[in-house]
């Protein structure tokens, strides 16, 4: 029951209340309606005008990427010879500044942007960053206008928020020896953390009987095309999601000729394709690569589930999983071979020794600096600054203490390597204030 009274003041000023004095639900709504309107408008004004340029202090390396080092392409021209991808790590190899890291979802991808960052800021390197939010108008296709500071000629060191990959748009705005890497994961084990996460995003999904996530999901896979609706919105988070990401249509036939050019289209961009079901692998693989230090690829887990250790998926749900994600297992299948013939070549023997030393020094760090040794329930992050970012609705995310007496020297590392991606993001300089909007909005709410 809803009662409108209208207030002593004037006819302006109504209030509604119900019996036990609290604000009705309709009014709540159109609040929240109003709201999110005010903040589309806002967002609708800030692209379609011009950006003021009032931080122009922030960009101290705006260099074009036609101008920019060619001493350093002599380099490039080995890592075209795609017999010889992997550069050895010779003593005196360049380190690469320059990447284009494809963030696709759910795969690790958080833990690997962490890496990034750490490098980035320690050698004052220019991020294209997104303005206003944390991915580019993402599932919308990349655009260069999107990138915070863009204006022609632009040219940026690192790329790696989330996007739907387009390469047309992508190449202008990196130097010519800019190396592209991304990384994939076990499509099963993807469909199940993907439905997971974003199942109640999807509404096709709402109506899948079955409570809870897991049970739809299992639901949904023993006839996937009774429910799937492509045209349903974020649909593409429940099918194929990599071929979706890596910019093609993620509803091809598997045997259809575009994926074959799919292929060869990737393996001529990507220099690297990481692994997520091979973590330190690829890590190596990737400093090896980019000429890199062991301690630029340190790392602890980050923007991990609570129950994210060990797939749940029965061995039939395994198999139903991979067929009903047929273009991406196949895409999957030939990026997996691959990456282990690049094991090979890097050496089979010292890769085994090479993951062995990285996880005792990721273990040591991991004993300096975070409190308990390991990850604890969102509830029990004493700094606010170390909140990791949580899915609607849910608080499922864990996150890490710091430890209280950590030495001078490792301070501030653990410090970074413990630090969310949106905090590290404004800590930057980028701008993420629809993030930050939609996050208030959020805690206001409790959502
Ligand atoms: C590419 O690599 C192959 C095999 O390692 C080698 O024979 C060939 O000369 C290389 N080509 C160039 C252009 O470096
Ligand atoms: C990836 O390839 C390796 C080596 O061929 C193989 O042992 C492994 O089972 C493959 N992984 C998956 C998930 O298919
Ligand atoms: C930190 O404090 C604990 C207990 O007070 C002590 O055992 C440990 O040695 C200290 N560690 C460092 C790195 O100072």
């Amino acid at each position: 029951m809803c009662v409108c009274v209208r207030g002593m003041e004037g006819p302006s000023t109504m209030s509604c209340i119900n019996p036990q004095g609290k604000l009705c639900r309709s009014v709540w709504k159109g609040l929240i309606l109003g709201i999110l309107l005010t903040s589309f408008f806002i967002l609708l004004y800030s692209y379609t005008t011009p950006p003021l340029s009032l931080s122009s202090t922030e960009n101290p390396t705006v260099f074009s990427c036609f101008s920019s080092s060619v001493h350093e392409s002599s380099k490039l021209s080995n890592m075209k010879n795609s017999s010889s991808l992997v550069v050895p790590t010779l003593p005196n190899c360049r380190p690469q500044k320059n990447l284009m890291f494809l963030k696709t979802h759910k795969t690790g991808s958080s833990t690997i942007l962490n890496i990034l960052f750490r490098y980035g800021q320690k050698h004052h390197l220019r991020f294209a960053f997104p303005h206003g939010r944390n991915d580019f108008d993402y599932p919308g296709y990349f655009q260069r206008t999107l990138v915070e500071g863009y204006r022609p000629e632009a040219c940026f060191n690192i790329i790696c928020n989330h996007m739907r990959y387009q390469h047309s748009e992508v190449r202008p705005i990196l130097p010519s020896d800019a190396v592209f890497v991304t990384v994939l994961r076990d499509p099963a084990l993807l469909f199940e953390s993907s439905f997971q996460y974003f199942a109640k995003l999807a509404p096709l999904t709402w109506a899948i009987p079955g409570s809870g996530n897991k049970q739809k999901m299992d639901i949904f896979l023993q006839s996937p095309l009774s429910y799937y609706d492509s045209s349903g919105y974020n649909a593409h988070y429940l099918h194929n999601l990599q071929m979706f990401d890596l910019g093609y249509d993620s509803e091809l036939d598997a045997k259809d000729p575009k994926v074959m050019q799919a292929l060869k289209e990737l393996d001529e961009r990507f220099h690297l394709v990481m692994m997520l079901d091979y973590f330190d692998e690829s890590l190596l693989l990737l400093r090896n690569l980019m000429c890199w230090e062991m301690e630029d690829i340190l790392y602890f887990k980050l923007n991990a589930r609570k129950s994210a250790y060990g797939s749940r998926l029965s061995p039939e749900l395994y198999q139903m999983a991979q067929n009903w994600n047929a273009l991406d297992t196949l895409v999957y299948n030939h990026f997996n071979a691959t990456f282990w013939k690049k094991v090979e070549e890097y050496g089979s023997e010292k890769m085994k020794q090479d993951v062995l030393e990285l996880q005792r020094k990721n273990e040591l760090l991991k004993q300096e600096c975070i409190a308990g040794g390991g990850p604890v329930d969102a509830s029990k992050i004493k700094e606010s600054w170390l909140q990791p970012w949580q899915p609607l609705g849910e608080n499922v995310i864990v996150g890490y203490n710091l430890r209280k007496n950590i030495s001078a020297q490792h301070k501030q590392l653990c410090r970074n390597m413990l630090t969310p991606e949106i905090q590290y993001m404004r800590q930057l300089g980028a701008d993420l204030w629809v993030t930050q909007l939609w996050a208030s909005i959020r805690a206001f709410f409790k959502w």
